[in-house]
């Protein structure tokens, strides 16, 4: 955004009036210009130390120039100048979000996206700031990426999620083996094939970001199947456009009960950002809960809801590849669905080990390598 010029100010009852030199007013509140004096946040901390909440008045101004591209304001009744770069009233002249480096267009992709997955090498992602952004951004935009050369050990998963964020444990623990269990809780558990799922719903904030470290993979059957449901779901939205609005403002339930455990939760199966695009999904049959909504509801949403089903598994977004011992790969949670073609549980081994981190962090970490942040 441009700096401001200022031509005027006009001190009003509740905040202050700018003539900028093209014209155009803007308008600043005087507890938001008091509780934001640049002074109120600590270098060190880099936290707000400045609290409002002790002030003994409304903050009213005693005086106020502009000089060197700086708006100064004198308080009433303290001993107290602030000083507001142009810049800065800038920023929130207008009520717009502050900019959000991690905030990127996201980009669907179709059946075909398998050579173009962005691949990072284990050992090079450890040393390169480079690498861990171009992962993350890959994260960020397509929503997937696949980690190479990875030891074949159990640190080498969690040293992963942390490039990411803290590692963020579920209902299964902080890790999950994917392999055939003998007394299974979990359909994943077994050599049946699992149909497109994102993971764990049942829970109020399902983990943002998967890992799935391929420890061995050597039996016949189980491809991966990976689909971008945004992708899917832009495409519903065009195509019939009531089924989406359905999808993306009714919440169903979803549930995971087992011996010890009773969770449950409920979330849209389309989800849309601040600017009302897509994305992400939730879905998962085997973690959908008897649908609770009136039996009226149903008449239009199961319609929706199975049209967007048997959209998800068409030819066209489904990316099938067999995922290699030594690769790990990583997901939004929250917007590729997963799943896997049945194998056979005697024609060799099996054995993906996995871990969650959160979006937030995804974010956070990424922020931290592209942007000065504000107090850089
Ligand atoms: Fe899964």
């Amino acid at each position: 955004m441009d700096s401001l010029q200022i031509d005027s100010v006009m001190l009003e009852d509740t905040g202050l009036s700018l003539q900028l030199a093209d014209g155009s007013p803007a308008y600043f509140n005087y507890y938001w210009l008091r509780d934001n004096c640049p002074s109120s946040f600590d270098r060190e901390t880099r936290e707000r130390t400045f609290d409002i909440f002790h002030s003994q008045n409304a903050p009213k101004p005693s005086a106020v120039k502009v000089e060197e591209q700086s708006l100064v304001v004198d308080w009433e009744g303290e001993a107290h100048q602030s000083r507001y770069p142009l810049d800065m009233l800038a920023t929130y002249a207008y009520g717009e979000r502050r900019p959000d480096p991690a905030d990127l267009p996201r980009k669907p992709w179709y059946s075909d996206h398998y050579p173009d997955v962005c691949r990072v090498s284990h050992p090079l992602l450890l040393e390169s700031n480079e690498e861990r952004r171009r992962w993350m951004e890959a994260l960020l935009v397509e929503g997937v990426a696949i980690v190479t050369d990875m030891p074949d050990t159990n640190e080498a998963l969690t040293q992963t999620g942390l490039q990411i964020g803290q590692i963020r444990p579920t209902f299964f623990g902080p890790y999950f083996d994917v392999r055939t269990h003998i007394k299974p809780t979990n359909l994943a558990f077994t050599s049946k094939a699992l149909e497109l799922h994102t993971d764990v719903p049942a829970e109020e904030y399902a983990p943002g970001i998967q890992f799935l470290h391929c420890r061995a993979n050597s039996v016949a059957g189980g491809l991966n199947l990976f689909a971008d449901g945004t992708a899917v779901a832009n495409d519903l939205r065009e195509i019939d456009p009531e089924a989406f609005r359905l999808l993306a403002e009714t919440e169903v339930p979803f549930y995971k009960e087992h011996d010890g455990y009773d969770m449950r939760s409920y979330q849209r199966v389309i989800e849309l950002d601040q600017h009302g695009e897509v994305s992400g999904v939730t879905i998962s049959q085997h973690m959908a809960d008897i649908f609770d909504l009136p039996q009226r509801t149903f008449d239009t949403y199961y319609p929706a809801f199975v049209r967007f089903g048997k959209m998800l598994q068409e030819e066209k977004y489904v990316m099938r590849f067999s995922l290699q011992a030594t690769e790990c790969i990583t997901f939004d949670n929250h917007r590729i669905v997963h799943g896997r073609e049945a194998y056979s549980a005697t024609s060799g081994e099996r054995y993906l080990r996995g871990t969650y981190t959160d979006r937030g962090e995804l974010r956070g970490t990424y922020r931290g390598l592209v942007s000065e942040g504000r107090f850089k």
